[in-house]
């Protein structure tokens, strides 16, 4: 999706967001944050935030700065009230206006299945993070049944086009985590990989943990 459908499709998604993913992609957000051992005085990105989700399960005494395209998505994260510090900014996940090494964390939901080129969007996440930092992704990905697989194809124009409920969620429902993760040559080191195989090819998904191991 080009920049300005990504900012139109979720300026109008934005109200109803929330709900649609407690609808038909819900999942505790715990888990993926808790994986990133986040200490007290640490700073994390919450890398396209949203309406922020993720955001109650960050703990106290740790920065908090999400950034996203959409400010209606923003707004939406605004409203949430949460213990941890938060900074909220508008900022491109290809272009993240914060120097090398910022942060010592990052954290992601639901992101790189709405990107078009999500490897230039870990390569910047991968540059504002520490060396050594954690990265956890939640997010959609093609299955690894064929079968299923045949379906994404099926569905794929769709998700991207019409998306789902029609005009509010958009998404590349063929989002290959093995290319990202196993072929690209970013600097990662994949510390988790746990993958939800199944048959609905709307719920297939992945939750990791990499470790950033630029030099
Ligand atoms: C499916 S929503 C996920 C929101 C949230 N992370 C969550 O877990 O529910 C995708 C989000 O990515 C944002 N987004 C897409 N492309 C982006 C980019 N290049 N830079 C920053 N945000 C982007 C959209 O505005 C939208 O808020």
């Amino acid at each position: 999706m080009q920049i300005n459908q990504v900012i139109e499709t979720y300026n109008q998604g934005a109200a109803d967001y929330d709900a649609i993913m407690m609808r038909y992609w819900h999942i505790e957000r715990e888990p993926l944050i808790a994986s990133l051992q986040l200490q007290p005085g640490q700073t994390v990105l919450d890398a396209a935030v949203g309406t922020g989700l993720n955001l109650s399960a960050y703990p106290e005494g740790v920065h908090v700065v999400g950034v996203d395209l959409s400010l209606k998505m923003l707004d939406e994260a605004r409203k949430k009230r949460v213990s941890a510090d938060i900074t909220l900014k508008v900022s491109d996940l290809y272009n993240l206006d914060f120097p090398d090494n910022s942060f010592d964390a990052a954290a992601s939901g639901f992101t790189l299945c709405v990107i078009d080129d999500p490897v230039r969007a870990v390569k910047e996440i991968l540059r504002v993070t520490k060396p050594g930092a954690f990265i956890a992704i939640l997010d959609y990905c093609k299955s690894q049944d064929p079968e299923v697989q045949k379906w994404q194809e099926l569905i794929s124009d769709g998700a991207l086009q019409l998306g789902f409920p029609t005009g509010k969620i958009k998404w590349y429902a063929l989002m290959d985590y093995d290319e990202l993760l196993y072929n690209s040559k970013l600097p990662i080191e994949v510390l988790v990989d746990d993958r939800t195989e199944s048959l609905n090819p709307f719920s297939c998904g992945c939750q990791l943990l990499l470790k950033n191991s630029k030099a």
